[in-house]
């Protein structure tokens, strides 16, 4: 007879199942998160946020360290950001002072509107791949203003340890490898490319193989023996231009030569008692951060989210949509398009909140036309990195090739990975870009100007103490990541893990669909869609770092993305 197990049993191990699971979850959930009363870095690998450790063990700051993590992700991460890309660098010092340094990508002195029309269509596949869609890379010059302006190591000295990860290579995990797989027919189109990414063979490198970059390590130290002007001014530019002239580009040396970091004035604006800072124009992350968090400002979200969280989760995602439809039209270079100041005016945040049914999602058809529009303006697949001491030295970066590999372009001998920014321009009105965002003429291709963004680093003040930052990876994405870990936090009271792990949601006006994250319950899904939004399930909403401080114990929390691998440390 077979044996059957006694009722109690199969109950009393059903119990301890579930238990075991519940708590794998919670350990997993928390395997994000650290705690450090000195300080802490966040990033999306492991060896980048060790590298930023190491420079606070060396007597560094949150600067040093940010910008130490930058410099290693652009060997480790480098489909995501490096020095062939740009960036934006928010830092709170530790006198209390702001500063935005805008190292985002310039178009060549050559661009032109036209230029990704073929047979006068728009042709995305030259503003994604290949020698024009690079913009000239700023990372690199904002990372040295950055260390030279208010950190306390040498430049060079965060540039060689990771000029060493190169030269001894690192092993591919999984993430890398699936980048590499995904990426590698384009890849193999570039001999300089092919050669450091993909195996003799031509098959792409696979998880737990190391690869050695030789030619990027060398460029490293090239910039550590001979600073940043053997870039901009030197060798690299020099070799850069000649190859961009022999395969079609237009970049040239003297682009290199042109490029500038602008110190930006940050967006600053105030949520439920709290002073939100954020980046401004050429990112759009700073003022649709403000705009929608000045939207639902009108409601009472954390009672929502006790009530009804699907009202909660629908009065944001209406939210998200009204300002997307207002970055379509009026976001762009504030150097070149005029960005209106009153986009995140509070008055006119409380008009778009009146247009928002609780009952049912809107059709939104066009931008709004914010206060002072013609007079008062703002003067002027991505990593992000956060850091802090217990000095009050707050940092927020966030850095990008733009899509995996940028441009897939590697030039031969120089071994970074030049970005594919050009592709954020709106190349044609209405055309999208990569991530499906369409633009105006605000954000047309003109010669040194800086395309759109959506990156937004942002730091968070209590009673002007700092109390959070956070940034995001993900295009649009982005914008919308930073609001929700705002929202959780702010409104309810959630921890950093908690604000970053939880499954999310993203609206973007156009396409007029409402992203659901996977890990959203069924009926979330079906509430929403009775309510008349288009959903669209994402495996996931992108990537997300973040810190808190708790004046109280004094201690920092840090959490990576859990959905990626990552690393949250600070010294012990
Ligand atoms: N390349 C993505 C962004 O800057 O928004």
């Amino acid at each position: 007879m077979p044996f059957s197990p006694p009722r109690q049993l199969l109950i009393a191990c059903g119990l301890v199942a579930f238990l075991l699971t519940v708590n794998s979850l919670l350990v997993a959930q928390q395997s994000h998160v650290a705690k450090s009363k000195k300080n802490m870095v966040a990033s999306v690998h492991p060896l980048a946020t060790d590298a930023g450790v190491a420079a606070f063990e060396a007597g560094g700051n949150a600067i040093d360290a940010a910008i130490a993590t930058a410099l290693t992700l652009g060997v480790v991460d480098n489909f995501n950001s490096g020095i062939g890309g740009g960036c934006f660098i928010l830092i709170r010092t530790a006198d209390g002072k702001l500063f935005a340094i805008d190292g985002r990508e310039m178009a060549p002195a050559a661009a032109h509107r036209d230029m990704f029309l073929k047979d006068g269509k728009p042709d995305s596949s030259l503003s994604q791949i290949g020698p024009l869609a690079s913009g000239v890379p700023g990372a690199l010059k904002a990372f040295e203003a950055a260390v030279k302006r208010h950190g306390k190591l040498r430049f060079s000295q965060l540039v060689r340890p990771a000029a060493k990860i190169a030269e001894n290579g690192f092993i591919v995990d999984e993430n890398y490898a699936s980048r590499i797989r995904a990426t590698a027919k384009h890849l193999a189109k570039f001999p300089g490319t092919k050669k450091v990414l993909l195996k003799p063979d031509g098959s792409p490198y696979r998880s737990g193989e190391r690869l050695i970059q030789k030619d990027l390590a060398n460029t490293y130290r090239q910039i550590a023996d001979k600073g940043t002007d053997w870039f901009y001014n030197g060798d690299f530019a020099a070799q850069v231009g000649a190859w961009m002239k022999a395969n079609g580009g237009i970049m040239t040396a003297k682009d290199f030569a042109n490029y500038k970091t602008v110190d930006r004035k940050p967006v600053v604006t105030t949520y439920r008692g709290h002073k939100i800072i954020g980046f401004p124009p050429p990112s759009s992350g700073g003022v649709h951060v403000a705009q929608i968090l000045n939207i639902v400002e009108n409601f009472d979200l954390a009672n929502y989210q006790k009530s009804d969280p699907n009202v909660m989760r629908h009065i944001v995602a209406e939210a998200m949509k009204l300002a997307f439809a207002d970055r379509a039209y009026w976001l762009g270079d504030p150097d070149f398009a005029k960005v209106p100041r009153g986009l995140i005016d509070k008055q006119y945040a409380k008009k778009l909140a009146k247009k928002i049914d609780l009952n049912a999602a809107s059709i939104v058809k066009s931008h709004g036309t914010p206060p002072r529009s013609d007079t008062e303006f703002f003067s002027r697949h991505t990593t992000h990195i956060a850091a802090a001491d217990s000095a009050g030295n707050w940092v927020a970066i966030t850095s990008t090739v733009n899509t995996t590999f940028g441009s897939k372009v590697i030039i031969p001998g120089l071994g970074v990975v030049m970005n594919n920014q050009m592709d954020d321009f709106s190349i044609a009105p209405g055309t999208p870009n990569a991530f499906g965002l369409v633009g105006a003429e605000a954000n047309a291709v003109q010669p040194g100007k800086r395309p759109l963004s959506s990156m937004s680093p942002t730091i968070i003040l209590k009673d002007d103490q700092p109390i959070m930052t956070v940034g995001a990876a993900g295009g649009p994405k982005i914008i919308t990541q930073v609001l929700l870990a705002t929202i959780r936090r702010i409104d309810f009271g959630m921890s950093i893990g908690d604000a970053i792990g939880r499954p999310r949601w993203h609206h973007q006006w156009s396409p007029n669909r409402l992203l659901i994250e996977k890990g959203n319950a069924k009926d979330t899904i079906e509430k929403l869609k009775s309510m008349g939004h288009k959903i669209y399930v994402s495996k996931s909403a992108g990537v997300c770092q973040g810190i808190t401080y708790d004046p109280q114990t004094k201690t920092f929390t840090g959490a990576h993305d859990p959905r990626v691998p990552g690393k949250a440390a600070g010294q012990k």
